[in-house]
């Protein structure tokens, strides 16, 4: 790596400059600061957890509904106030909201220095050292090409990794910004993420998550998103290996084959379904019907036995009728998913789903969403209820949220597990007796290794 490779890189006394980048959003957008951090630390800004001693912030954003740019607006106060006190740091927006907003966010937030999207990170480094001269920047160009392979994520200690193996979305579902913000769909190639993810194995790495708007439309040449999970897999038999989001069109039966032969790939899917509603599917140009979706479900489920399956759903899309958010709560009783990430729908701008009006009163949408919120909490119950008794390998990942006595870990399924901490470290494998459990959690005790 190459500190001090842009003569900006120190500060006037001669220290290493410093660069604090605050995450909002997807999976994506975390592995995206990652790229970021990287880029900086090669221009000589190391990164810091700690905002107050930074020389230059970064805000990543999310534009997917308003409220995830309300919560941005609002920590956006908070460093306008630091620049207030420290008018020599350099404040820029990064992500979907830059890509969104553009030079509006320039005009509306006065104090901001920077405004860059996911495509041109590249720049930076020129871009800081620009604002550092007085010169406000902004680059929002989106690429056709662009997709960070040679790039090697500047990652935090751990034992889980994420890997974005391509970027950008084709789909079009008439409610997301996501194709404007992140532009059309291109892929990494399969040697570039190979070599990744033996980098990351080499440095004590346990488990890796490809991650992509659309993680099952990847494409290198000849090689789909089967092959090059079969490679990732196969690299290791005791790397766990996870991918996130697959869209249902997507899902070929060659997928579905390859994560029942591989045992480290991991029997979890997250399989958006979004509604019920043939009608409203349609509107939302989702490409599947429920029906179609149900068989896809049947035969994944067929074919990957033991298999955990999340989704998302819109609740209150323009024109959605009691009758249509009914088949939504049929939908979630016959798959009985193990969770399911449940929203409102929030009209974008320049969306399709824009110009067909947010006709669903809020009163309304609140209510469905609490509808579908509460039929799912008692299914993952009731699932959950299912593993009491059973030995679950898990991996351990950390210090349980609400204990420093007990550790954290996951199943294959994704289902997050705390047990009482026995001297064991993080990335070891446990075999844990599941005594009981609630919705979102299962609690157990290790079982002796003999
Ligand atoms: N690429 C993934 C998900 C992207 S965004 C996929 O296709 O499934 C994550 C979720 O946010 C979506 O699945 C959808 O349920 C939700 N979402 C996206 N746009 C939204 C909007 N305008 N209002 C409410 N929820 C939205
Ligand atoms: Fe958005 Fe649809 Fe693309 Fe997912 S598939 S990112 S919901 S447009
Ligand atoms: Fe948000 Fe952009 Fe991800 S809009 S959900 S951060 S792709």
């Amino acid at each position: 790596m190459t500190i001090f490779h842009y003569y900006n890189g120190m500060s006037s006394n001669g220290s290493l400059k410093k660069v604090f980048v605050e995450t909002y959003g997807c999976q994506m957008n975390l592995a995206d600061s990652e790229v970021v951090k990287s880029i900086m630390n090669d221009a000589g800004y190391s990164p810091t957890d700690r905002q107050n001693e930074a020389d230059v912030i970064f805000v990543n954003t999310c534009a997917i509904r308003e409220n995830a740019e309300a919560r941005v607006y609002g920590r956006l106060g908070d460093f306008k106030h630091l620049k207030k006190g420290n008018p020599g740091v350099v404040v820029g927006v990064l992500g979907c909201m830059a890509e969104r907003l553009r030079k509006d966010l320039m005009e509306t937030e006065s104090y901001v220095d920077l405004v860059v999207g996911p495509d041109e990170y590249r720049k930076l480094p020129a871009l800081v050292q620009e604002a550092e001269e007085g010169h406000k920047g902004i680059a929002v160009k989106l690429s056709r090409v662009e997709n960070y392979d040679d790039i090697v994520p500047l990652r935090t200690e751990g034992i889980a990794a994420w890997v974005s193996i391509m970027r950008g979305c084709d789909k079009f579902c008439t409610f997301c910004v996501v194709p404007f913000t992140r532009g059309r769909e291109r892929s990494r190639t399969v040697e570039g993420v190979v070599n990744e993810v033996r980098e990351l194995l080499s440095k004590g790495f346990k488990e890796v998550s490809l991650l992509g708007q659309n993680v099952n439309s990847y494409r290198d040449g000849e090689s789909d998103f089967a092959d090059l999970l079969a490679a990732v897999a196969e690299l290791d038999p005791t790397l766990r290996v996870r991918f996130t989001t697959s869209h249902p069109q997507d899902m070929s039966d060659k997928l579905i084959e390859t994560i029942a032969a591989h045992e480290n790939i991991c029997n979890y899917i997250h399989l958006p379904v979004q509604s019920g509603s043939d009608r409203i599917l349609e509107l939302m140009n989702r490409t599947y019907t429920a029906d179609h979706y149900l068989r896809l479900v049947d035969k994944i489920r067929k074919t990957i036995p033991g298999l955990s399956l999340t989704t998302d759903i819109i609740s209150g899309f323009p024109t959605e009728t009691e009758e249509e958010h009914r088949m939504t709560l049929d939908l979630l009783r016959s798959v009985e998913y193990e969770g399911a990430f449940t929203f409102k729908y929030s009209p974008r701008e320049n969306t399709k789903a824009w110009d067909m009006g947010d006709s669903v009163p809020e009163d309304v949408k609140l209510r469905r969403l609490n509808e579908i919120i509460e039929l799912q909490r008692a299914v993952s119950y009731r699932k959950n209820q299912v593993e009491v008794g059973r030995v679950l390998p898990v991996l351990v990942e950390g210090e349980s949220r609400k204990s420093v006595l007990d550790h954290r870990g996951r199943t294959d399924t994704n289902k997050m597990v705390v047990f009482r901490r026995n001297g064991e470290v993080l990335g070891d494998y446990l075999d844990i007796r599941i005594e009981k459990a609630n919705a979102a959690t299962l609690f157990g005790t290790p079982v002796p290794k003999n």
